[in-house]
């Protein structure tokens, strides 16, 4: 891994401004499947560590103004633009994805450390008039406290700087836990923020097993609220264990997104959204088309041209030169892709694309003709390249479809007849809707789902208040 500024290269934790360095565990490079690094593996007690030095750094971090903050947060974000090659670079070799991609990622993790520097500086409360004479009531908004961090292995930046920046800006001090798969990105950030001049203690990453350092977090009563991306058990999970503590949460979990394409769509437009949910990530996120319903009129158009943009894909490590999909994470998610296709093929789904060889750690991009909700891929997110299509006559049976799922993250759909978006639009059991569009991500824009997809909104003026409590001040003897 070549870097214009190696220190970025951290095989470290971070507690209360030290690094602490051991070589307690390897990090996967997965194009290579070879130790790109090792890390810590973080104790109770260092994390108990954390906790505190969370604490004691929250009284003169909270006291800085909002401009204050703000300015620092500035600092940081611009530090990750001077050092974008080089983060887009470990996160590549950490993660998979291409190297373009990686790049857009720390672009798009930078712009939530922006916008929330911004609006944090409009952190208002409200003057509210009381029933009582000679007595005014303020409501205040105070930073939370001790933040409990928890990130995935899909997005190692923009997921961090989404929860970080907001709680930053709102005076909260952060415990960090990244995904063990991919620390790097996370410790990166980091040396920025130091750099920035964020004071020690404010922001802490833990690196290591999920366990040890989640069961403390979640039973401290100093972390008073926890942010966590990843499955829908695992929230559930620690939804379970901050019930004792009683912790504000947000959990964005699981989707299982239906992206709906009606036979009055905008053909090259569908393709076109399809390719980019689909395939952003190599498939791994969650807000990825999981489920395309076409209907009959124009479902063979659309697979003839879905099927030969997929055969066009680049599957390469991330570092090769037009790399357009990276590797899977690991042997478990390629494993569950690879099943899911079986299963779909044994009940009779067939391949609209060319077969390829690839190398051992990658997925086949596919399309899917022929699917139908009996296959596995209809309730459970695959998490991969794969594409599979379900034929639907009618807007009735396409909304059935789409809303027969516990999860409400992200659903997209394809129109011309305006009355239909907005029937759909509303119809859509879904947290994030796109219509004629595939991407739903801006830091500018509320992220989260309804039902088992999650509670809480990340980005936009929403991302803030999370990170915030609401006192009542009431001022009597005016
Ligand atoms: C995710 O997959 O969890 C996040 C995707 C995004 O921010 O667009």
């Amino acid at each position: 891994m070549q870097l214009n500024d190696p220190d970025l290269f951290r095989q470290a934790a971070l507690i209360n401004g030290d690094w602490i360095s051991r070589d307690d565990m390897p990090v996967i490079n997965p194009a290579t499947a070879a130790p790109m690094g090792h890390m810590p593996d973080c104790t109770a007690d260092e994390t108990t560590a954390a906790i505190a030095a969370a604490e004691e750094a929250i009284v003169a971090w909270k006291a800085k103004t909002h401009l204050e903050r703000a300015d620092l947060l500035m600092a940081w974000y611009d530090l990750m633009l001077e050092h974008a090659d080089d983060l887009a670079m470990i996160l590549t070799c950490e993660q998979g994805k291409p190297l373009a991609e990686a790049k857009g990622e720390i672009l798009y993790g930078a712009s939530f450390v922006r916008w929330f520097a911004e609006e944090g500086r409009r952190i208002n409360g409200h003057i509210i008039p009381s029933p009582v004479a000679g007595k005014k009531i303020f409501a205040m908004k105070e930073p939370v406290g001790v933040c409990a961090i928890i990130t995935p292995w899909n997005f190692p930046n923009a997921m961090i700087t989404r929860k970080v920046a907001p709680g930053l800006a709102a005076g909260c001090t952060m415990v960090i836990k990244p995904s063990d798969f991919t620390p790097y990105s996370a410790l990166a950030l980091g040396v920025l923020a130091e750099r920035a001049g964020i004071p020690k203690g404010v922001l802490n990453i833990l690196t290591g097993r999920p366990e040890v350092i989640g069961a403390t977090l979640t039973a401290s009563p100093m972390v008073r609220k926890l942010s966590f991306t990843g499955s829908t058990r695992v929230g559930a999970l620690l939804a379970e264990q901050c019930a004792p503590t009683l912790k504000k949460m947000s959990l964005e979990l699981g989707g299982n997104a239906p992206f709906i394409v009606f036979d009055d769509a905008d053909l090259d437009a569908a393709v076109e959204g399809a390719m980019a949910s689909k395939f952003r990530n190599g498939g791994q996120t969650c807000v990825c088309a999981n489920r395309i319903l076409v209907q009959s009129g124009i479902y063979d158009a659309f697979v003839a041209a879905l099927a030969a943009r997929v055969d066009a894909l680049k599957v390469a490590a991330g570092t090769e030169e037009g790399a357009m999909i990276g590797p899977m994470i690991n042997a478990a998610a390629l494993d569950k892709i690879n099943a899911h296709v079986a299963d779909a093929m044994s009940k009779g789904a067939t391949k609209a694309t060319a077969e390829r060889e690839l190398a051992a750690g990658f997925a086949d991009p596919v399309v899917l003709v022929g699917a139908t909700i009996e296959m596995r891929l209809a309730s459970e997110e695959t998490f991969g390249p794969v594409a599979p299509i379900f034929k639907f006559e009618t807007e009735e049976e396409a909304l059935a479809i789409a809303n027969g799922t516990p999860f409400g993250l992200a659903a997209y759909f394809y129109t011309t007849d305006m009355a239909r978006a907005f029937r759909v639009g509303e119809a859509l059991q879904a947290g994030l809707v796109g219509l004629n569009t595939g991407a739903v991500s801006h830091a500018e824009a509320p992220f989260g789902g309804v039902k088992s997809s999650g509670l809480g909104r990340e980005g936009a003026q929403e991302g803030i208040e999370e990170y915030l409590e609401t006192k009542a001040l009431h001022f009597g003897g005016i």
